[in-house]
């Protein structure tokens, strides 16, 4: 061993560090954006280790595709609204598979040109295997990407003998890539192609029939499947970076969709083949023609009943996010807590749009951290809450999920609103959430509606708040 490969294999393994601890300390808010800070580092060192390594080939190639990757990354980063956040990721995500199936095509390529007779059989199996997965990833981020961005219908997309077909293109990606395995990489280019290509359209089909709130679950899963593609790239190129940085993304998606399926109560197969949302998403509810017996009341009714109260609880949803009001939020808490109230709020683990949403907008607006209450620690307080206030969520409180059997959340876990004394909601109109039914919440007697912006909503509370 060289000096220079002990040196290489030393910063590897500080780089691999960097991203276990970055991830462990992606545990909780307050050491969140550390964590995400070391493992920068640790991608940093990893980039200049590739440029080290290859000792000076092609080097100008890699530095001008980190610059220009660094700089869409940077300026991505900063632009993107927290709402447009699962694209994002899905689009990043698929970059990883593209990229190990990249690696895939142009170990064959080189290996075609090489003269060489065949593949040793561990390059071939893994080439084969991370060339499949990461198409598959690839093509299917994308077209997550582009139902999330509304660019094309965000439902299911459904057609009669659709399994039929994604089996049937499955089957013949399994042949193929027998096939490239046991002729040692020497099948003819037009076989190799088609593989690809067959991989690409699974990518797409298998998630056009998903939409609706299946989306993120989905997403997750592309995730795992770049992070196993990426590790078994490892072995094909000899990395063992590579293949413990793959193997942490593909648990940690994998562990994300198993957690996403439990909190929405959505198995996974129901997830990839149940067409969940086909009726809904942010239209009227359906059924009854939505709520009638609704009661709705002003900003000032409401003030009275938070500063009077002894314990309020915050039901932060995705309409806070919409409305960016976590700030406004903030300031309603401190205007109650001055007064003697003790304020919580209550995260649905699934509330928002993406895993931790709540959490991250209300960190960002400095609520403390041991106000945050889970979904357990919150439906314990509920029957002692003498006001919950629903800020823009709906889905993640309909009761409907806990007693009618017919209804497509039945079984999900959610906020126990409806237990607490009253019930405050703030939204726009009687517009369904993310799941498109109705949320009989609503026509509870100890529930009343304020209508209006939830940020200007929750302003005008700790404007009349302020005036009592
Ligand atoms: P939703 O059920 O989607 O309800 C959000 C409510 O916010 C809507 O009813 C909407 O009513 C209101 N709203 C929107 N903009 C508003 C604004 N500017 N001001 C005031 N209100 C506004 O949200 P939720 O309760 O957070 O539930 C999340 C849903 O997303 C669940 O169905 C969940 O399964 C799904 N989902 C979540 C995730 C993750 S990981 N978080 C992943 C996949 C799916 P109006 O239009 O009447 O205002």
């Amino acid at each position: 061993m060289t000096a220079m490969s002990i040196t290489a294999s030393l910063l590897d393994l500080v780089a691999i560090a960097l991203f276990i601890l970055g991830l462990h300390l992606l545990n909780a808010p307050p050491t969140a954006r550390l964590g995400n800070r070391l493992a920068a580092v640790g991608m940093f060192i990893a980039l200049v280790m590739v440029l080290v390594q290859t000792a000076g080939v092609g080097w100008w190639a890699i530095a001008i595709g980190t610059i220009l990757g660094a700089l869409i990354g940077v300026v991505a980063a900063l632009r993107v609204k927290m709402t447009a956040m699962p694209q994002m990721v899905a689009l990043y995500n698929g970059a990883g598979g593209g990229a190990a199936a990249a690696i895939g095509v142009v170990e064959y390529y080189v290996f075609v040109n090489s003269g060489a007779g065949a593949l040793d059989p561990i390059v071939s199996v893994s080439l084969v295997l991370s060339m499949i997965i990461g198409a598959v990833s690839i093509a299917g981020s994308i077209i997550a990407f582009l139902k999330l961005q509304e660019v094309m219908t965000g439902r299911p997309i459904t057609y009669p003998g659709q399994q039929v077909v994604n089996a049937f293109i499955a089957l013949a990606i399994v042949a193929l890539g027998v096939w490239f395995i046991a002729s040692a990489g020497t099948l003819p280019a037009w076989g190799f192609l088609i593989l690809l290509a067959a991989a690409l359209a699974l990518g797409v089909l298998f998630v056009l029939p998903i939409g609706g709130a299946d989306m993120p679950v989905v997403i997750s899963l592309l995730n795992s499947f770049t992070g196993l593609a990426v590790a078994i790239t490892g072995f094909e190129i000899n990395s063992v970076l590579l293949i413990i940085c793959g193997a942490l993304v593909g648990a940690s998606g994998t562990i994300l969709t198993v957690d996403m399926g439990k909190a929405m109560n959505r198995p996974l197969t129901n997830v990839l083949f149940g067409a969940f949302g086909s009726g809904g998403g942010s239209e009227p509810a359906a059924g009854s023609g939505g709520p009638q017996n609704v009661r709705s009341v002003n900003a000032d009714d409401v003030a009275i009943m938070l500063a009077y109260a002894s314990k309020v609880m915050f039901v932060p949803g995705y309409g806070m996010a919409v409305a960016q009001a976590q700030h406004s939020v903030k300031a309603l808490a401190d205007q109650l807590e001055k007064r003697g109230v003790r304020v919580f709020y209550a995260i649905h683990p699934v509330a928002g749009r993406m895993p931790g949403h709540m959490n991250v907008l209300l960190a960002e607006a400095n609520v403390p951290y041991e106000q945050l209450l889970d979904l357990d620690a919150a439906n314990a307080e509920m029957p002692t809450t003498d006001v919950a206030l629903v800020i823009g969520a709906n889905d993640v409180t309909n009761p409907a999920a806990r007693n009618v059997p017919s209804s497509p959340i039945y079984g999900m876990p959610i906020l126990d609103v409806d237990k607490s004394a009253n019930v405050i909601v703030l939204k726009r109109s009687m517009r369904s959430g993310f799941a498109g039914i109705d949320n009989p919440l609503y026509e509870m007697p100890n529930t009343a509606m304020l209508f209006g912006d939830a940020k200007a909503s929750v302003d005008g509370l700790t404007a009349a708040v302020k005036a009592l």
